[in-house]
């Protein structure tokens, strides 16, 4: 199996390294031959380059890799975001990864901000819609940079596109024996885009009776996600309320740190990475949590069918959490480095 690594910006870098010693250490465990191979997109090569994405790079990944590791991509010297434009949102879109999976669980109630609740509370899963919505840059600036200008940024939402996110949160549902979808739109405001996945939802509910299906405006979810998170199983929404509501729940986790998502085609070469983003603020420092990038590894080895190796790390990062071997942000001491090699260690360990 080979794995792509982009450890990117920032952080990126950081927690990469860490979710990388982890992977290597499950596979030494289990015996999985796996080959990592790095990847150096990234601010500084697109800058030092001008290439952000080599022109054969998503082709690339789709036929010679099984899989891709993302650290995170943004760097204030690229303020037009560009790289991650071609990097990060070109991979999803060329390689039509359309399920963002982003599972939110509470591993330890110490590290839940909301008061009085534990681990049963925060225990659910959000897709996010990943290939289209308001995130296709269809659009433009008339008169950019003028008292007279006009920006125009078009939401696309398709039957395809609807369809296949929110059948995927239904059939996820059902294979794990949940009960409860909801799915996330402003219908009321959004009269034209938000209506097509009024009725698309509408319809799939109807083929799975035993669930039950609930509709929710996204300002409400976004209520009941901090007042009673227990409510929800899976949630599937679009991509920019995606966007948003994960970084509600990686608070919910503990903080963006804990919080892993995957990049998904079923079937397909897929890309994972930590919901944050490259915390310029904490670049450099060894402090940022490498958490969210370790659990993003053991989805991708779950999603490639080593779900033993997953396993492993899941286990070793709960038991780092319960023993308190964290950095800051969730009330540790260690660096990253450290949680890296206490995280690593027990995994060697078989957890
Ligand atoms: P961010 O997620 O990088 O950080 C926001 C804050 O969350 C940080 O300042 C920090 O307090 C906390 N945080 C995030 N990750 C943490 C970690 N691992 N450990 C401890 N604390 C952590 O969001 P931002 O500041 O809005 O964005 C910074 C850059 O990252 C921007 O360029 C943005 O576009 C980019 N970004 C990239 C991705 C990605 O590559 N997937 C995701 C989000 C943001
Ligand atoms: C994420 C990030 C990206 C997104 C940014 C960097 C474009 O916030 O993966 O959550 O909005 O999808
Ligand atoms: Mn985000």
């Amino acid at each position: 199996m080979r794995i792509a690594v982009i450890p990117g910006d920032g952080i990126g870098k950081e927690v990469t390294a860490e979710a990388v010693k982890a992977i290597e250490a499950a596979a030494a465990v289990t015996g999985e031959r796996l080959e990592l191979q790095t990847l150096p997109w990234s601010a500084d090569h697109y800058l030092s380059t001008g290439v952000s994405m080599p022109p054969n790079g998503y082709a690339m990944l789709r036929d010679d890799f099984d899989a891709a590791l993302l650290g995170a991509l943004g760097d204030p010297r690229v303020p037009d975001n560009r790289h991650i434009r071609d990097i990060l949102l070109g991979i999803r879109f060329e390689l039509d990864l359309y399920v963002n999976y982003r599972p939110v669980r509470l591993l330890d109630e110490r590290l839940c901000p909301l008061k009085d609740r534990g681990k049963s509370d925060v225990n659910f899963v959000v897709f996010r819609e990943n290939t289209e919505g308001a995130y296709v840059g269809v659009g433009g600036r008339f008169k950019a940079g003028t008292p007279d200008e006009i920006a125009v940024q078009e939401e696309i939402n398709t039957f395809k596109g609807v369809n296949r996110i929110i059948r995927h949160a239904f059939e996820y549902a059902v294979a794990r024996g949940l009960k409860k979808v909801c799915m996330a739109d402003k219908s009321n405001a959004m009269i034209h885009g938000h209506a097509l996945w009024l009725r698309v939802f509408r319809e799939v509910a109807a083929e799975y009776p035993q669930i039950d299906a609930t509709q929710m405006y996204v300002d409400a979810l976004a209520m009941f996600l901090v007042k009673d998170p227990g409510m929800f199983q899976v949630i599937v929404t679009n991509n920019m309320f995606g966007d948003i509501v994960t970084d509600i729940g990686g608070a919910l986790q503990g903080g963006l740190g804990m919080a892993a998502s995957g990049n998904i085609h079923p079937g397909r070469t897929s890309l994972f990475e930590p919901v944050h983003g490259s915390a310029p603020p904490l670049a450099g420092k060894n402090v940022a949590n490498p958490m969210g990038a370790m659990l993003s590894a053991a989805l991708l080895l779950e999603t490639i069918g080593k779900a033993d190796a997953a396993a492993l790390i899941e286990r070793a990062v709960e038991a780092a959490v319960l023993a308190g071997q964290t950095t800051p942000d969730i009330g540790g001491k260690l660096g990253t480095r450290e949680v890296g090699d206490w995280v690593a260690g027990k995994v060697r360990a078989h957890g």
